[in-house]
């Protein structure tokens, strides 16, 4: 959605972007590895190693903001720009709660396109139980336009496993962290490994 993108861009021109925190953990690290959506590059800073790593985000000064190394392509995770079966692994970190529900099975299907047969999706998205669910504008069910145009969207588990039902489950868990912020608040995310 061109709306969207032009909403990133802002926010990615900001000087205190969106986006911020630490690194995750080491992830995937193996063989050609596409992070769809992959911002300003923190989890991108986690794939160096043994990986071709490639990034793909729609925001250019997203692009520009990401570290030296990887490979990056300013494009639409709805219309990858990749032959079939291309990457060993996809990740899909945080990008899923951004789209809209035709939105979420256009990337869902791509993604799965351009994993060769065995490769591995893993997945990370906010859940109905994080702290943020049902603030904004409703537009879709679950689904919220944030003060900032941003939209969010909040996965049940398995309404994550139907959108992902082409690929083999591997691991589904929620991770939930106390934040600061107030007594009971808290950060609750889906993170997933499927294989195609
Ligand atoms: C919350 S950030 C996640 C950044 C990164 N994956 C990480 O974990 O640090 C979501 C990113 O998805 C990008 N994005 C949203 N819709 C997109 C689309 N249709 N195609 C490509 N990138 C998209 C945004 O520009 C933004 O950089």
């Amino acid at each position: 959605m061109k709306e969207q993108r032009e909403i990133w861009e802002r926010e990615y021109r900001s000087p205190n972007p969106l986006w911020k925190g630490p690194p995750p953990e080491a992830v995937l690290d193996e063989g050609r590895v596409l992070e769809l959506g992959c911002g300003n590059g923190k989890t991108l800073t986690a794939l160096t190693g043994r990986s071709e790593v490639v990034g793909l985000d729609h925001s250019i000064n997203a692009l520009r903001s990401c570290p030296a190394g990887p490979s990056l392509v300013r494009g639409d995770a709805l219309h990858l720009p990749f032959r079939d079966g291309s990457f060993d692994a996809v990740l899909m970190h945080h990008l899923l709660q951004h789209l809209l529900a035709d939105e979420r099975e256009a990337a869902a299907s791509e993604a799965l396109r351009v994993l060769r047969p065995g490769g591995t999706l893993s997945v990370r998205t906010f859940s109905v139980r994080d702290m943020r669910f049902g603030k904004g504008t409703e537009v879709e069910r679950h689904t919220y336009r944030r003060g900032n145009g941003v939209i969010y969207h909040y996965f049940e588990a398995d309404e994550l496993r139907t959108l992902l039902s082409s690929f083999v489950e591997i691991e589904l868990r929620e991770e939930i962290a106390e934040t600061r912020f107030a007594k009971g608040s808290v950060r609750a995310e889906l993170v997933g490994t499927f294989r195609r």
